[in-house]
């Protein structure tokens, strides 16, 4: 049921534009708003390192950090998100898609990541408290976790139901949500061994909802 959810969440999503308004064809954007907000920098990560998305959706934040020289391995549960990543970046060395569902691949696989990231994405919709041990199971010393998503509404913590609307189903299709506090999600990084954690929210570019931002290392460098 979920599977099909997201497969039905992809086809009402428009792409990416072809460029931004710098001209680039490739970039990194953790916010809901074009060219706002910090970039890839905040993995801190370079050519030879390798990076992990979570629920990377069509692929265009994956595919910029590829760019940046790093080995990019990028999983989303969608077979439509999926396909059409794998269509869109086919000329980026490096980069790999795959259809999995965040834990289940990170249980499977043997890497150690430099970086594991996420934006509006599988972080969002599993549970932390499965989730950010297994992530931190399959990173390398110093390794990064950075991830992003909408700040919850006040007063609505922990699982939600959000809902997925289609044209051709008579009720919406619902998937389950995470959403926490910034000191809350910080507090249970640091809770699961991340070190140097930080949560906040940026704020939107004309006032509104702005975007919530976390981030932690793994220690041992
Ligand atoms: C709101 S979309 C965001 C996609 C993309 N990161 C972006 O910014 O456009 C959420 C994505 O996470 C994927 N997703 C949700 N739960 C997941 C999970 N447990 N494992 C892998 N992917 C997941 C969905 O299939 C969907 O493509």
């Amino acid at each position: 049921m979920t599977g099909s959810a997201w497969d039905t969440y992809a086809r009402s999503k428009r792409p990416r534009p072809e460029v931004n308004s710098c001209g680039e064809r490739t970039w990194f954007n953790w916010t809901q708003f074009p060219d706002h907000g910090p970039g890839a920098e905040v993995l801190g990560v370079g050519p030879g390192a390798t990076a992990l998305e979570l629920g990377c959706g069509k692929g265009g934040n994956a595919a910029h950090v590829a760019r940046l020289g790093v080995r990019c391995i990028a999983v989303d549960l969608s077979g439509v998100q999926v396909q059409a990543a794998r269509k869109r970046w086919a000329d980026v060395d490096d980069l790999e898609f795959h259809q999995r569902e965040a834990v289940d691949y990170l249980g499977a696989c043997d890497y150690r990541f430099d970086a594991v990231f996420s934006v509006f994405g599988a972080l969002w919709f599993t549970d932390p408290a499965v989730l950010l041990p297994a992530i931190r199971g399959r990173m390398a010393p110093g390794g990064v976790l950075a991830f992003s998503h909408r700040p919850a509404f006040a007063g609505c913590y922990g699982c939600q139901a959000a809902f997925i609307s289609s044209p051709d189903a008579a009720e919406p299709l619902v998937v389950q949500r995470w959403d926490y506090e910034p000191k809350v999600w910080a507090d249970m990084l640091t809770e699961t061994g991340y070190v140097n954690v930080q949560a906040g929210v940026i704020e939107a570019p004309h006032g509104g909802v702005g975007t919530l931002l976390v981030h932690g290392q793994n220690p041992g460098v």
